[in-house]
């Protein structure tokens, strides 16, 4: 009894706190204007329509040949798309638009500095840049479909362009997030056996301009010792015609693609029709442990669903000026910077440098600048510009219709200021929950049809059929209130096809756990573990509580990260907050709160129990932390996500182990010298 009891408390609960917030509704405006308006799409896309309802968004795509078979199981959990189609997603992003609006832009590219011009690149003109990079790609280089590149490019306008550029060919790209080192992309060229890599020398951040093509000699002398050749490196010019690196060009490797490019002035590829289930990209993640995994996302149906979730839930018109906030080189801007948008010949905005160059207003004022009226970023950015510069939206004239958190779960203290600070009270908001693997949203409001709850991601998608487990297989009943781990019971055509090269990891990591019958050829056997916890409210709606190793089993409750954290961002003071486990003796292990403060704050005891006793008020005396740490600074990734097994490490005096890819290592050492 006591066995069965103790299995119930810590294996398939976890105590939820946090309490539902109330409803905030769309604006009358709003539902006048929006794309998506028809509450019957729901039942449209019911597990009794699937999968034909994808018919819905395959059709927002161009083919050269149209599909015979939706979904093609077989292979299964490798599943294919559309299958019979011909496709190729350079053509649906950039040539069908030039019709009707070859004058229409593309892309905006805003510079960090500001007394350098934006860049207002027309559907034309991308059209001609992707054209003769294509031309340079095959002829030069010798790239055909099915070739693998690596990218280790930044933010400026050359990124999309070559990415689209590869798309032509039918040639899968593999972007390295630029802040990456060259040794990461050296395991990323070796993995993906790309014998080009394509770079650019320097590129500006935080006021600097930063010498990038250092890294790329590092990357081919890594590789090379993993017995990978790298024979051509083609670098773009941050200045065309300049060479703005110290770094000196190896003779016979390097060539400067602007130099190149000139051979090619007027040339024309046709698109290559490529069969829908085609790669068109690898996205490398980093799992906790192991090696990088490629996910391999394919043509027809990762462009398909990305169409769709960016008309229908980014809301995008063709009238409309998108920014997202993101960086290329992960998963949301390849699909919600790059992809999505395109396909749907949207104006997307690409901001080279940091929210808060040269100060905390810069994104209100490219706002402002650009009529920017759709904004897309991540709670970090938004915790970040709340923290630094909390009164500076109000000085700007910009006017969002639409906005969107991801990343991470967003405390509803942190949401309520992005809708009332960032949005004016007047734009919607979208908590759209989803990860590298699955190409495009799992969960989210549909704008016009759905409330919003503060921190709840909402409802599967149309089409996403969500499910939650419990740590036997059982699956807890809709809507119970109670945690386990989110899966998805259906594929869905944005999901990725599989880890690049290694399919038994694939299986093993993603489907193993629920899978009934590892045989099966039927979709309904293989539900899509996320790895994620989360809770489903009577409503229906998701809340996402953190990747399932983000609990603290504190005398066997276990306690979401994320409630302790969102517990102290109450206190007015405090700006961000981070939970980590600490071993005790007792109670198996006590959460340690980590705090920055808002400026004009100074750490007190007063204000360390103030913020300590807020988390017992929320939650109980269980979440009392043992100890309160008013830090200058979280240690942080370079793509902003606080390092919690950073903070853990610390916190329990072990090795914090290596750093150096931290944006900012030197506050560890602060840290630790804090602890004293
Ligand atoms: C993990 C995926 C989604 C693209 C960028 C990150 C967490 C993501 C949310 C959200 C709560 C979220 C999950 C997920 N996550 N969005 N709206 N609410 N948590 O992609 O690096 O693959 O990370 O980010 O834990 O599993 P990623």
């Amino acid at each position: 009894m006591a066995e069965k009891e103790n299995l119930e408390v810590s294996e398939a609960q976890i105590a939820v706190h946090w309490q539902e917030e109330a409803y905030y509704y769309p604006s009358p405006q709003f539902i006048a204007q929006a794309n998506m308006t028809d509450p019957s799409i729901y039942d449209r896309f019911s597990l009794e329509n699937f999968p034909n309802c994808y018919k819905e968004y395959a059709d927002l795509l161009d083919w050269y040949e149209y599909w015979h078979t939706t979904l093609d199981t077989s292979d299964a959990p490798c599943f294919k798309w559309f299958v019979g189609g011909k496709i190729n997603a350079s053509y649906n992003c950039v040539d069908r638009h030039l019709a009707k609006n070859r004058n229409k832009t593309a892309i905006h590219f805003v510079p960090e500095l500001e007394n350098e011009k934006v860049e207002h690149i027309t559907y034309q003109e991308l059209w001609v840049r992707v054209n003769e990079m294509a031309a340079l790609l095959q002829d030069f280089c010798g790239l055909k479909a099915g070739d693998r590149v690596t990218l280790h490019l930044p933010m400026t306008a050359e990124l999309p362009i070559t990415m689209l550029a590869c798309a032509r060919l039918g040639v899968i790209h593999s972007q390295v997030f630029g802040g990456f080192s060259g040794k990461a992309a050296a395991d990323r060229i070796v993995d993906s056996k790309s014998h080009v890599l394509i770079t650019i020398d320097a590129y500006y951040r935080g006021g600097h301009l930063i010498d990038h093509k250092e890294k790329a000699d590092v990357s081919v002398a890594e590789a090379k010792k993993d017995g990978q050749v790298v024979d051509k490196v083609l670098v773009w010019q941050r200045y065309p015609g300049k060479y703005s690196s110290p770094t000196p060009m190896v003779d016979g490797r390097d060539y400067f693609v602007n130099d190149l490019l000139k051979k090619y002035y007027g040339v024309r590829i046709d698109p290559v029709k490529m069969p829908a289930e085609a790669p068109l990209f690898l996205m490398y993640t980093s799992g906790t442990t192991g090696k990088p995994k490629g996910c391999q996302h394919g043509t027809g149906g990762y462009l398909a669903y990305v169409a769709g979730t960016s008309k229908y839930v980014q809301d995008i018109h063709p009238e409309d000026v998108y920014w997202c906030l993101a960086d290329i080189g992960w998963i949301t801007g390849h699909s919600y910077i790059v992809y999505g948008p395109l396909a749907i010949c949207a104006s997307t905005v690409i901001y080279e440098g940091i929210p808060n160059y040269p100060d905390p207003g810069r994104p209100w004022r490219i706002a402002q600048d650009l009529g920017v009226n759709i904004f897309h970023t991540a709670p970090t950015a938004i915790r970040a510009l709340r923290k630094i510069g909390p009164d500076e939206p109000k000085k700007y004239e910009y006017h969002f219709k639409h906005m969107t958190t991801v990343g991470e779960p967003i405390e509803p203290e942190v949401w309520k200021w992005y809708h009332e600070v960032v949005g004016k009270g007047e734009a919607i908001i979208v908590d759209t929950w989803w990860q590298t693997e699955t190409g495009g949203f799992l969960c989210s409001t549909l704008p016009a049809i759905k409330p919003m709850k503060p921190g709840s991601a909402g409802p599967g998608m149309p089409g996403i059929h969500p499910i939650i487990f419990d740590e036997d297989g059982k699956e807890l009943p809709a809507g119970c209130g109670k945690a386990g781990n989110i899966c998805i019971q259906n594929p869905w055509p944005g999901m990725f096809q599989t880890i690049w090269g290694d399919r038994d990891r694939f299986v093993k990591q993603y489907f193993e756990r629920y899978c009934k019958d590892p045989k099966s050829k039927d979709w309904r056997d293989w539900p899509y573990l996320t790895g994620d916890a989360a809770v489903q409210a009577p409503d229906g709606y998701y809340r996402i509580l953190g990747r399932i190793d983000d609990v603290i089993n504190v005398s066997g409750h276990r306690l979401g990260t994320k409630e302790l954290e969102s517990a102290a961002l109450t206190v007015t003071e405090v700006a961000e907050s981070a939970v980590v486990p600490v071993a005790d003796d007792i109670k198996g292990k006590v959460p340690d709160l980590y705090v920055s403060l808002k400026p004009g704050y100074s750490p007190s005891k007063e204000l360390e129990d103030k913020i300590a006793k807020a988390l017992v008020t929320e939650i109980g005396p269980i979440a009392k932390p043992r100890k309160v740490w008013i830090v200058p600074d979280m240690p942080k990734t370079r793509s902003g996500k606080i390092m919690r097994r950073v903070l853990g490490a610390i916190s329990n005096k072990k090795d914090v182990g290596d750093v150096t890819t931290l944006a900012n290592p030197e506050i560890v050492t602060a840290i630790q010298g804090m602890m004293k």
